[in-house]
């Protein structure tokens, strides 16, 4: 459906939020007929709420970029890590902007449509916000070529909304922890864009709202066996967090943050929202949890560093690596978890 097209010279950039590796945001499509069966009678008053916000746009003049971001940003502190964590957050946003724009095109159910073309158009204006500053950084990333060269997974749709739920919940809580840390610590603040985080996270909130409402109309996606898929993705999405954001740890230093503690409360966070409709929440607190995580911190420096040298010995070594994280995403996934009751009404909870 997207073949690849013969390559014309990208940027270091684009190249970069085109690295599939395993802990690189992916992008998906899914089964479009199965969405148009979606009912959300069950909560159509809240979903008619929800839509009319999403109509009135709150956000539609705020990614304007001022003067504010003027002038010559080439010799930030730590810029590559900063760059890193610009070409991650604009993969992903990206990522929903294709995916939620594809499924808005593709459904013929009104209520699916109109939500995911609102969304696709905030997610659109959030990734467009990022590039202004990679390129302000002599960076920027062609978006157009990351959608003809990127390899698309396909997702049933439960996961898709797993994925994305989680996604859209954790991009909230990283994105209202990093303001509120550097809203109390304004000499920590290096970039302007920071600013922007407090209403935009309102919207990746609100999209997290839409999802809770859909599963919650299907009831069966968060009951029965699934529940095993949702610890699943509960675990992954942590685990792939964790592990990135202690690879590139000085980047949160620099806010003053110790980044386990900033992980700590974004999981803290995102899973006291997931309450609303996952019936589990992870056992993060418990140190056995984080010793796991951060052996998987460990294994993954050692996996770039066999990278980095090359070779056969090094390719064994590796293999022997990518072997104990998965034995230890095992050890993580068979530990006891917190049931969690989920409250038979569907309430929105207010952005924030
Ligand atoms: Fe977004
Ligand atoms: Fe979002």
């Amino acid at each position: 459906m997207y073949p690849a097209t013969t390559s014309a010279p990208v940027n270091e950039t684009t190249r970069k939020a085109q690295e599939n590796a395993a802990l690189s945001p992916r992008f998906y499509t899914t089964d479009f007929e199965a969405l148009d069966r979606l009912n959300v009678d069950a909560v159509r008053e809240e979903w008619d709420a929800l839509l009319q916000e999403f109509r009135d746009d709150p956000n539609k003049g705020h990614f304007k970029r001022n003067e504010r971001f003027e002038g010559d940003w080439s010799d930030l502190p730590n810029r590559d890590q900063f760059v890193d964590f610009l070409v991650s957050s604009i993969t992903a946003e990206f990522s929903g902007c294709i995916l939620y724009a594809e499924i808005k095109k593709r459904v013929k159910n009104p209520d699916i449509k109109e939500l995911f073309g609102h969304m696709s158009r905030d997610e659109g204006r959030h990734a467009g916000f990022i590039n202004g500053t990679l390129k302000d950084l002599g960076m920027g990333v062609d978006l157009s070529f990351l959608t003809k060269e990127k390899k698309y997974t396909f997702f049933k749709p439960k996961f898709v909304f797993y994925a994305t739920y989680l996604s859209e919940k954790i991009g909230y809580a990283r994105y209202i922890t990093i303001y509120r840390q550097l809203e109390a610590n304004p000499e920590l603040q290096f970039h302007p864009i920071f600013d922007w985080f407090r209403d935009w996270c309102n919207d990746e909130f609100r999209h997290g709202e839409a999802f809770a409402a859909l599963m919650h109309s299907n009831p069966e996606y968060i009951t029965g066996r699934n529940k095993l898929w949702i610890r699943f993705f509960l675990l992954a999405v942590f685990c792939t967090m964790w592990v990135r954001d202690h690879i590139r740890r000085d980047f949160y230093t620099q806010m003053g943050f110790d980044v386990s503690e900033y992980d700590l409360e974004v999981f803290r966070k995102t899973s006291e929202i997931s309450r609303q409709c996952f019936p589990v929440v992870l056992d993060f607190e418990n140190p056995k949890f984080v010793a796991r995580m951060n052996k998987m911190v460990e294994n993954t420096r050692k996996i770039e560093e066999t990278r980095r040298k090359g070779g056969p010995f090094q390719a064994i070594r590796r293999g022997a690596l990518l072997l104990s994280n998965a034995l230890t995403f095992g050890r993580l996934y068979i530990m006891k978890a917190h049931k969690n009751e989920v409250p038979a009404d569907f309430q929105l909870t207010p952005a924030y």
